[in-house]
């Protein structure tokens, strides 16, 4: 078989460009899946299958991306409206609820994929999960200032969570050497990554409003009740839409 999961996070994005309409404005997601999305509406703008559209980006990644492929971009504050926004996706549970931000780009992805509109999520089948937190980390965005304190007050707000743990992100440095640094948002900010054995058992938003509760945590990755519809690309060769 040599469909490749490349392959399904195309077939999921060219789907959810079949949305767009000329003059539309659309929050541009970020991940490899969004950059099928941005590439394939760089080639309708191009060709002149679409006019008009200007999309608003939700990473210096995006902005950069759609400046290459040559979609015309908007502030959030100069975007009169969204109409609709398409992108990726770490986690998607049952109820539509998704983990995002792997990628580091959660902030602006919930401003933008919040500010109203439709909001698309595309991928491939294996971001289906049966809870969130169950494939890796639910990450949250904190400020720098007493970031090492911050992550004390998230372990101590949900140590009791089965199987939970929590550590900043690190990547490794650019040095070339074996040294870690600190992972930065583009928005200058840090990334605490929370773990839970075998996904969150408890309630989501209690647990997001607990976590917006800390003083120094900015966002984090659970986008709960945000997508309008999640495009999933089958290894099978079908696409299935949940709304
Ligand atoms: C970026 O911060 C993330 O929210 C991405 O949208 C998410 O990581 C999905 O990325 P992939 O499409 O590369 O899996």
């Amino acid at each position: 078989d040599a469909t490749t999961q490349e392959d399904l996070k195309r077939v999921a994005a060219y789907k959810a460009v079949e949305m767009v309409k000329s003059d539309m404005t659309l929050g541009l997601g970020t991940g490899s899946t969004a950059a099928h999305a941005l590439d394939r509406l760089g080639a309708l703008l191009r060709n002149g299958a679409l006019r008009g559209v200007a999309g608003v980006p939700t990473s210096l990644k995006t902005e950069a991306h759609a400046a290459r492929v040559g979609i015309p971009m908007l502030a959030l504050a100069d975007a009169a409206e969204i109409h609709l926004s398409i992108d990726g996706a770490d986690e998607v549970d049952p109820d539509l609820n998704l983990v995002k931000g792997r990628g580091g780009s959660l902030l602006r992805e919930k401003m933008i994929e919040g500010a109203g509109g439709r909001f698309v999520v595309i991928v491939d089948e294996s971001k289906l999960v049966p809870r969130l937190g169950c494939t890796g980390a639910v990450p949250v965005e904190v400020v720098p200032f007493g970031s090492a304190y911050t992550l004390g007050l998230i372990r101590k707000v949900f140590d009791q969570l089965p199987g939970f743990s929590a550590r900043l992100r690190t990547v490794k440095s650019k040095a070339g050497d074996d040294a870690e640094e600190i992972f930065v948002t583009d928005n200058g900010n840090y990334i605490v990554e929370m773990f839970f054995d075998d996904g969150i058992h408890g309630d989501l938003r209690a647990i997001s409003d607990s976590l917006l509760r800390i003083t120094g945590v900015v966002e984090h990755g659970m986008f709960l009740g945000m997508a309008t519809s999640v495009i999933i690309a089958k290894k099978d060769g079908s696409v299935s839409v949940l709304t």
